[in-house]
C-alpha cells in the first residue's frame, strides 16, 4: 500500500540521520576514523549523509520503537530480522553505514561495510515496498544534475562516493546486482552517453560485457575505460589523482572494441585456424549494426585495428547477411 511505502521512507529518514549522528559519536568512532582513513573528507561524509550503527545490535531498534513505531511496520523497513529467540534486532551493527537515496533524495535503503577485512563485507537492504534495487542506481541523486557530458557506471559505493569527491560527480553505481533494463531506461533519461568503469577483475569485464548490450539496447553510446593497474576507481583516484582519470576518460574504449578485445584473448592469434575463427566471430558481430554506413565505418575501423583488408572484411561480412 502507498502509505506504508511513505510510512517506511519516513522511518529510514529517521534512520539516516541516526546513523549519522552516531558516527560523530564515541559510539561511532571506529566508523569515523575508518571512513578518515579511507581519504573521505568531512565534507563528502556528510554530503552522502554516511554514519556509523552502534557496535550494539538493538540501539536503533530502540530508538525508533521510542518514537513509538509499531514492531510490523519496522520489520516492513528491512533495517530489522526477526528471531525465534532474540526477537526484532538492527540487520546492521558494527559497520559504516551509506544510506541510499532516489532521484527525489528520498532514503530507500541502506548498504552497511564491515570495517577491516569480514564476511560479508557490505550487507545490503533487502528489497522493500520502497526498495527496488532494479530501479535505482547509487548517486543518481547527485549524478543527474552534474554538468558533466556523460554518466560514469562504476561497481560500489566508494567508487562513486571517490569518484565525486575528486569532481567526477557524474558517477553511480548499480546496487551490488547485476545492471538492469530499468536502470539503464533511467540513465537515457539524463545522459547519451556512458562510460563503464567496472573492477579490474575478471567479476568486473563479465559485468561490463552483460551491461553494453543492455545500454546499447536504450540508445545509449558506450565506452569502456579500464583501471588497471588498479582494482578500482577509488583505489586508481587515490594513487593516481583526478587528472589520470580524466586521461583514461579520454582514452576510453568504444565498447564494440572493447568487447572484441576481451574475445581477442580466448584466441591465439599465432595459429592461422584459430586466428580465422576469431575473423569469424568480429564478422558476426558486425552484423549488430543493421545500418549500412555505420556498419562500413566500423568494418573500415576493424580491418586497420587488426591489419586485414577492407574489402576481404567486408565481402566475410555481406557473405553471412546473406546466409541469415
Ligand atoms: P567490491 O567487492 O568491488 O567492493 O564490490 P568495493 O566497492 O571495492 O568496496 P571496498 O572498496 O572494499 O570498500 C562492489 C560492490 O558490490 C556490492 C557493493 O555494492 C559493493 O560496493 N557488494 C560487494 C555487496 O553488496 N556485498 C558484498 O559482500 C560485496
Ligand atoms: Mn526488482
Ligand atoms: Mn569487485
Ligand atoms: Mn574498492
Ligand atoms: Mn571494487
Amino acid at each position: 500500500k502507498a502509505d506504508i511505502k511513505s510510512s517506511i521512507l519516513e522511518i529510514n529518514k529517521q534512520a539516516a540521520n541516526y546513523y549519522y549522528y552516531q558516527l560523530k559519536s564515541e559510539n561511532g568512532k571506529q566508523a569515523y576514523d575508518y571512513l578518515r582513513n579511507r581519504e573521505l573528507t568531512d565534507e563528502t561524509i556528510k554530503r552522502f549523509g554516511l554514519g556509523a550503527s552502534s557496535k550494539y545490535s538493538g540501539d536503533l531498534y530502540k530508538f525508533l520503537k521510542g518514537k513509538g513505531y509499531s514492531d510490523k511496520l519496522l520489520m516492513e523497513t528491512g533495517l530489522f530480522k526477526a528471531d525465534e529467540t532474540r526477537g526484532i534486532t538492527d540487520r546492521f551493527w558494527n559497520r559504516v553505514i551509506f544510506p541510499i537515496l532516489d532521484v527525489n533524495n528520498r532514503v530507500i535503503g541502506f548498504g552497511g561495510r564491515v570495517m577491516g577485512d569480514g564476511e560479508p563485507k557490505y550487507l545490503n537492504s533487502p528489497e522493500t515496498k520502497a526498495f527496488d534495487k532494479s530501479r535505482n542506481l547509487y548517486g543518481l541523486n547527485f549524478a543527474r544534475t552534474s554538468r558533466r557530458p556523460n554518466l560514469i557506471i562504476c561497481e560500489g559505493y566508494m567508487d562513486v562516493i571517490a569518484l565525486h569527491q575528486a569532481g567526477f560527480t557524474n558517477a553511480v553505481a548499480s546496487l551490488g546486482t547485476a545492471f538492469t533494463s530499468q536502470q539503464s531506461s533511467l540513465i537515457k533519461r539524463y545522459a547519451e552517453e556512458v562510460l563503464l568503469t567496472y573492477d579490474s577483475d575478471g567479476a568486473g569485464v563479465k559485468a561490463a560485457l552483460r551491461a553494453i548490450p543492455i545500454l546499447k539496447e536504450s540508445g545509449l553510446s558506450v565506452k569502456v575505460i579500464n583501471m588497471r593497474p588498479y582494482k578500482d576507481p577509488d583505489e586508481f583516484i587515490k594513487n593516481l589523482g583526478p587528472e589520470a582519470f580524466e586521461e583514461r576518460i579520454r582514452n576510453a574504449s568504444n565498447a564494440f572494441f572493447y568487447e572484441l578485445e576481451v574475445m581477442e584473448q580466448q584466441y591465439n592469434m599465432k595459429d592461422p585456424e584459430e586466428k580465422t575463427s576469431f575473423y569469424n566471430v568480429i564478422a558476426r558481430k558486425l552484423l549488430d549494426f543493421p545500418e549500412e554506413i555505420e556498419r562500413n565505418n566500423y568494418i573500415e575501423a576493424v580491418a586497420g585495428k587488426y591489419h586485414m583488408g577492407y574489402e576481404n572484411l567486408r565481402n566475410l561480412v555481406n557473405q553471412l547477411a546473406i546466409r541469415l
